[in-house]
């Protein structure tokens, strides 16, 4: 499979990067080729509802780093959203390339994919992750794409709290057993 993954952290060597980094050893090793774009290093306008798209009749009035992201998202098998919790939700940075699906959102529509999401917040309460799974669950169903896991990594407000915990294994086997 081609395996798509959004970040949207902007910490180089955070959590979510050693998340995605456990995650692609997996996926590598069971055979699937990665594209990764760290949304927060990129220049991803926010959709503007111009609608000069159409949702899907013309490109999208920005030709910013998303038109690359947008080519990659008709060709993958898989997309792999990882986020923080930012104020109880994704960060904007990932919600500014999920936006733009919009220029392509009838074809996104009409072409059923697998999705995975890795999050990871500094609160051990799961709560906190319900305004970042509502946002997966919601676009899932809204897309027709299927879940193929979660890893939702709590209480880790930093790497060192990340690395007491199962969470890096977890998602090395969620890739693993893709
Ligand atoms: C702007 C900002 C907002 C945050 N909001 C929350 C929050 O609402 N709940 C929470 O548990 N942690 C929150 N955190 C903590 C991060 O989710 C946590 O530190 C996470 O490990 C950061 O991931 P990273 O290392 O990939 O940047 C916030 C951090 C920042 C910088």
């Amino acid at each position: 499979m081609k395996i798509l993954i959004l970040n949207g952290s902007p910490h180089r060597s955070g959590c979510t990067m050693s998340l995605i980094d456990s995650f692609v050893k997996g996926a590598r090793e069971a055979g699937h080729a990665i594209e990764r774009y760290d949304c927060a290093m990129l220049k991803i306008h926010g959709c503007t509802a111009c609608e000069h798209c159409g949702n899907g009749l013309h490109p999208c009035v920005f030709n910013d780093d998303m038109t690359e992201i947008l080519q990659h998202l008709q060709t993958c098998d898989m997309v792999v959203f990882a986020t923080p919790v930012y104020y109880y939700g994704p960060t904007a940075q990932i919600k500014a390339a999920l936006d733009r699906f919009y220029s392509i959102d009838n074809w996104l529509r009409e072409h059923p994919k697998k999705a995975a999401l890795l999050t990871v917040a500094g609160d051990a309460d799961e709560k906190v992750f319900a305004g970042v799974l509502g946002t997966y669950e919601g676009n899932l169903q809204y897309l027709h794409w299927q879940d193929c896991g979660r890893i939702t990594a709590a209480g880790c407000l930093t790497v060192e709290d990340l690395r007491k915990t199962s969470y890096q294994e977890d998602a090395y086997q969620l890739g693993r057993q893709l």
